[in-house]
């Protein structure tokens, strides 16, 4: 093989982004404070029962060996209410950050909670506690209207942009019960001062609301050749789902119910055929009205040159079989919406109805695609999206960052048939 100055320099460049890629420290005046403290500090709320019977609570301090502890109260007008609390050891886990930072992560299950009921709870130990936060625990045989929120990746600029997308998406729905993130909820996996904007972005509202993720790409940590080789360590620290995917994708791949819905969460980054299996059967049993699958890569691309053949190959047969409702996805930095996901390459139900998103939250920003799937499409334009269900129909909006309807649309169940989709916009 001739050995050119142009093979070199790409060697050598590849290289050189290669063993940097994750070496991204904190800048060197950085925006937010991201050292640990005895304070609690990234505070989060997840589902870990398929029931959504429960719910989990993570914090981080700085390392200690004092346990974590959790109280909470029933929330009454009374000024005093936080007195009538009941008190939680943590489970706590200590990690070095990738900075050099000891720190301890505290998790407390609240298994008992009553449905329907508000709470207020605070984390901490002896002298350093959190506020105390809202805790809505709803009955989850209301039958009511509900919201939830759907984020495609934030990943780039979490403090100075995608806090205010976030914040706005809050706004604009703040009775919304479940926050979805499709992954890259930062750029790259071990930096903790990613990691920490992404919290400060996301504030009280991921300590009160439950944050459902699936890990994108930029959730893995790469070796010297820029490939995949783990997910981060973080990732388990931080997030804590129900354990009924494959067992060496741990918070990564899972099922929930929630009220007249089951979600399911896959990471497609990995393993996607033994996902299908577990797909298979878990869509195999699923009795809710109302079907939603969330993963990072997209069963089509929205961007030029970015198909994942094995998501497309062995997911989308059986997410149109069993007539999933909303496929929600992220990774192509563009927004698309559509329906006719056969586009020529045999693999087409036309019986499913189902509805494939690929959208984006943040600033960074692909070249949109002619891709004939997308019924709607946009580029350069981050968004967040308000899903609310009904009974028997379920409304999607998606908005820009500056609150214009950019999509929406309505679902409507019909009895033995594909859904029908009615154009809103
Ligand atoms: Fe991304």
């Amino acid at each position: 093989m001739k050995f050119t100055l142009f093979s070199f320099l790409f060697i050598f460049c590849h290289l050189t982004y290669a063993q940097t890629y994750e070496q991204q420290l904190p800048p060197e005046n950085p925006s937010i404070i991201y050292r640990p403290s005895e304070i609690p500090d990234r505070i989060i709320l997840s589902i870990s029962d398929p029931g959504s019977k429960s719910k989990t609570v993570t914090w981080r301090t700085k390392r200690t060996s004092v346990p974590g502890k959790l109280e909470i109260s029933i929330l009454t007008s009374e000024a005093e209410f936080y007195k009538k609390n009941k008190e939680y050891t943590a489970i706590s886990q200590d990690h070095l950050t990738f900075s050099g930072d000891s720190v301890t992560y505290h998790k407390v299950e609240l298994n008992d909670l009553l449905p329907g009921q508000v709470y207020a709870y605070r984390v901490g130990n002896e002298k350093y506690w959190s506020e105390w936060i809202d805790l809505k625990h709803a009955d989850q045989t209301d039958q009511a209207p509900w919201q939830l929120l759907y984020m495609g990746d934030a990943q780039n600029d979490l403090h100075s942009t995608w806090s205010r997308v976030i914040r706005a998406a809050a706004m604009a729905a703040p009775e919304a019960e479940l926050i979805l993130h499709a992954g890259d909820l930062i750029n790259h996996s071990l930096n903790d001062y990613e990691w920490a904007e992404w919290f400060e972005a996301g504030g009280h509202l991921f300590a009160q609301t439950p944050q459902l993720a699936t890990p994108g790409n930029h959730e893995y940590v790469k070796n010297s050749q820029g490939i995949k080789t783990e997910i981060s360590p973080l990732w388990n620290l931080q997030f804590n789902y129900p354990k009924n995917g494959l067992a060496e994708l741990p918070d990564q791949n899972f099922w929930f119910d929630y009220k007249n819905v089951r979600f399911l969460f896959l990471d497609s980054n990995t393993d996607i055929e033994n996902q299908a299996k577990w797909l298979e059967e878990v869509l195999a049993s699923n009795t809710q009205t109302w079907t939603i699958a969330v993963f990072h890569h997209p069963v089509l691309s929205g961007a030029e040159d970015r198909q994942n053949d094995g998501v497309l190959r062995h997911w989308k047969p059986i997410l149109d079989r069993y007539q999933v409702d909303l496929v929600l996805q992220g990774h192509d930095h563009m927004y698309g919406r559509g329906q006719n996901a056969n586009s020529g390459l045999g693999l087409w139900n036309e019986n499913s109805g189902t509805t494939y998103v690929v959208a984006v939250s943040g600033r960074k920003m692909y070249e949109l695609g002619d891709q004939s799937w997308m019924q709607v499409k946009a580029q350069d334009t981050p968004t967040y999206q308000i899903l609310t269900i009904h009974r028997s129909h379920m409304n999607y909006q998606s908005f820009t960052w500056d609150g214009q309807i950019n999509d929406s649309f309505r679902l409507e169940k019909e009895t033995g048939k594909a859904n029908k989709l009615i154009e809103l916009r």
